[in-house]
């Protein structure tokens, strides 16, 4: 009789079981069977009004009714269990052999490529790299280089100027004032920076530039090796023989000052937009350093002469890589900057 009992909650139990959907169902089957209020709960409490004989019986059955209960439960749970591991290993799936994307990589900036190349030929020809300030004292920027307050040479950089009286530099030049002062005859150095004037932007002006400034300092320097040395660099920045023009150009700071002038490497001479026709390219200002620049720093000029140039790094990264608009350089531009 009892056993019957037990065997019945056991099977309608176990159908409960194997029907549980989900882990909640499963714990509300378990709650009603073997919970502190369950049914076997109800029988063990009874049980007290039984004879000792008994009840060891009915316990021996209700212990057996129990763990075999239990048992199934757990079955039932890693069932859910190993559902659910499934399910998320299908979800999480990713294929290991898939070839990788790979992480987006940097380039360097036009301007940066020219400057290094053209330091490390200078540095392979026995010249130091300087560096100078952005911001500089308006001796350094003129008066060092011949260029006194009242000079009409003042008027031809449209400078920035700032409420200390320092401006910021309109050219790379005053680094050779520094260079004179900190290193003295014999030198050779050369100084890439960033100069700024006041300039209405457009396509071919820009407040904001790079030019790469040279100075030899020696016995008795000439024209020609200032020559050797300009051809020197532009053919290895092109990388191939360039023709050169020299003309006459006037800056304080040289006697005899030059404009070198490179063969239009567009059109090969021809004539095109980019040489106005001409053919020439203006590129190179330089010239013998003005023995009043070498005095003023220290220098006796009797004994020494030298070379000096003032390199548009700027206009020669436009050159090599056919740039059109000068503020792409400055602009950030990733859909620019990504093709060098
Ligand atoms: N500093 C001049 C400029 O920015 C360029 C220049 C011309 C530099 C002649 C030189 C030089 O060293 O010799 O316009």
């Amino acid at each position: 009789m009892i056993e019957q009992t037990f065997e019945r909650l056991e099977s309608r139990s176990r159908e409960r079981i194997a029907a549980a959907m989900s882990r909640e169902e499963l714990e509300a089957v378990r709650v009603d069977v073997l919970g502190r209020k369950g049914e076997l709960a109800r029988i063990s409490k009874e049980m007290g009004s039984l004879t000792a004989e008994e009840r060891a019986r009915v316990g021996k059955l209700l212990n057996g009714a129990k763990q075999g209960l239990e048992a199934a439960l757990e079955a039932r749970k890693a069932e859910f269990d190993r559902a659910a591991l499934a399910a998320r290993l299908d979800a999480e799936w990713v294929d290991l052999t898939l070839p990788a994307t790979g992480a987006p990589r940097g380039s360097l900036h036009p301007i940066t490529i020219i400057q290094s190349e053209i330091e490390d030929l200078f540095v392979s020809m026995g010249f130091t790299v300087l560096d100078g300030p952005e911001v500089e004292t308006e001796y350094n920027n003129f008066d060092a280089l011949n260029i006194p307050p009242d000079h009409p040479a003042r008027d031809m950089q449209d400078t920035f100027w700032l409420k200390s009286g320092q401006l910021l530099r309109t050219h790379t030049s005053p680094v050779q004032v520094r260079g004179m002062q900190k290193l003295g005859p014999p030198l050779r150095m050369i100084a890439p920076g960033r100069v700024f004037r006041n300039e209405e932007v457009d396509a071919s002006h820009e407040h904001t530039f790079y030019q790469l400034e040279g100075m030899m300092v020696d016995r008795e320097v000439s024209v020609g090796n200032l020559i050797y040395f300009m051809k020197t660099l532009l053919s290895s920045i092109f990388r191939k023989d360039v023709t050169v023009r020299l003309r006459p150009g006037y800056f304080p700071f040289v006697e005899p000052g030059f404009e070198l002038d490179i063969e239009c490497l567009i059109c090969g001479g021809a004539g095109c937009p980019v040489c106005k026709q001409s053919g020439w390219v203006e590129l190179l200002p330089c010239g013998l350093v003005q023995p009043n620049v070498l005095r003023m720093s220290g220098i006796d000029p009797e004994e020494w002469n030298g070379f000096a140039f003032g390199l548009g790094l700027t206009r020669l990264a436009m050159m090599r890589y056919a740039i059109d608009d000068i503020r792409l350089l400055q602009g950030g531009d990733l859909r620019f900057l990504h093709q060098f």
